[in-house]
């Protein structure tokens, strides 16, 4: 997993504006809350004082208390009061947490899990056509228990259509059936690569967006489908398909890694076609069902993360899009924001380990109470790709 990116905490609408909520991610635990002003707030959930856990205390004027002693912490992580010192006590200054800046866009709350400045941030995932005219969007969030990086691979690749969706092609059947060369497009966070590909379906059956395909006389749909997929940092991706001039589907897929071997998928969807509210359901009932599909595949797949080298595959031409997000993973490796998630494990077996995600603050205060996650060394990065 990968410090310094953008990741979904929560939806918009399950956080309110006086109860915390206790979140992970990346293997760690924060607490979100909304200030006086209504503006969402990330902060490591770990009380400083005797490790409280800060997302399951109070709200206390737009402060978060911590349900032990009630020690109440503002939106910066600064902590405000103790109230066992007495009102006007002075707060020792190490009496703090880290704060996350936080974006809330398209009905989720995000945080940015690291310690760069705000100039070097990799940006969020954008999603464009979110309250543009002519577009209607659903959020769509549902949990997996496989790695991110599976996840994405599999979003990702052009040849698992064919196979695990048996509405976007022929089980394999079709003599002509091959993967066209891919022509990987670079993009400033990540790659992806455009296609179109040959699909049937039942039209008008269980999808309100079906109604609209081409069709032949017994009602399949023979058209060909572009398709785009490009994945933005190592947890988000987004996939365009284009049916018909008037029946597009962008998918963006903001993935939250709880940890390593588990995620949180907050699925954006937008539509262009049949834009009626009360057609929602349909939409989010035929994208579950999808989803289901690959979800069957991800979580069976050995083992739970993608293997550190390819030496324990066999990668063929069709894999070159898993080969070029997989580059990319290296490079942000490389500088330096990989967790050791195994050193954290056996710090956390041992138990005596309480770690932060770094904050920004980091760069420019001292006197933190707790550590932070160890991160993979550049020096043992580059000696593997090397190898
Ligand atoms: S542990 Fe949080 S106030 Fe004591
Ligand atoms: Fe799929």
């Amino acid at each position: 997993m990968y410090i310094n990116f953008w990741y979904p905490a929560i939806a918009s609408k399950d956080l309110s504006a006086d109860q915390p909520a206790r979140v992970q991610m990346l293997g760690q635990q924060f607490v979100l809350f909304r200030d006086a002003n209504g503006q969402a707030c990330c902060l490591s959930d770990t009380c400083v004082h005797r490790g409280g856990a800060l997302g399951k205390g109070k709200m206390r004027d737009g402060n978060v208390a911590c349900p032990y002693h009630g020690w109440q912490f503002d939106g910066s992580g600064r902590c405000v009061q103790i109230p066992s010192m007495g009102r006007d006590a002075k707060v020792p200054a190490r009496a703090k947490v880290d704060a996350y800046p936080v974006k809330e866009k398209y009905g989720i709350i995000f945080a940015f899990l690291g310690d760069l400045p705000e100039a070097e941030r990799p940006p969020l995932m954008e999603c464009p056509e979110y309250g543009a005219e002519g577009w209607r969007a659903n959020l769509i969030i549902f949990d997996v228990a496989c790695s991110y990086e599976r996840s994405i691979e599999n979003g990702m690749d052009p040849a698992h259509n064919e196979f695990v969706h048996p509405s976007h092609g022929y089980h394999g059947e079709r003599e002509d059936y091959i993967v066209p060369e891919i022509e990987l497009e670079q993009q400033d966070w990540g790659c992806g690569f455009v296609q179109t590909f040959k699909s049937h379906d039942r039209v008008g059956k269980d999808s309100p967006t079906r109604s609209k395909m081409r069709t032949d006389k017994d009602g399949k749909f023979q058209g060909e489908v572009e398709a785009g997929t490009w994945h933005h940092g190592p947890a988000a991706m987004l996939t365009k398909i284009h049916m018909a001039t008037h029946n597009w589907m962008h998918q963006y897929m903001y993935e939250c890694p709880i940890d390593d071997r588990n995620i949180r998928v907050f699925l954006v969807n937008m539509r262009n076609c049949v834009l009626e509210p009360t057609a929602d359901k349909q939409v989010e009932d035929r994208c579950k069902v999808i989803a289901g599909q690959d979800i069957e595949i991800v979580e069976a797949l050995q083992p739970t993360k993608t293997p550190p080298s390819a030496i324990r595959e066999v990668i063929v031409t069709a894999d070159s899009v898993i080969v070029g997000y997989r580059r990319w993973l290296q490079k942000w490796a490389t500088l330096g924001w990989r967790i050791d998630t195994r050193k954290v494990r056996q710090m956390q077996q041992e138990g005596d380990a309480v770690l932060a995600i770094p904050s920004p603050a980091r760069r420019t205060e001292k006197n933190w109470a707790l550590d932070t996650v160890p991160l993979v060394s550049v020096a043992s990065v580059t000696d593997s790709a090397a190898a």
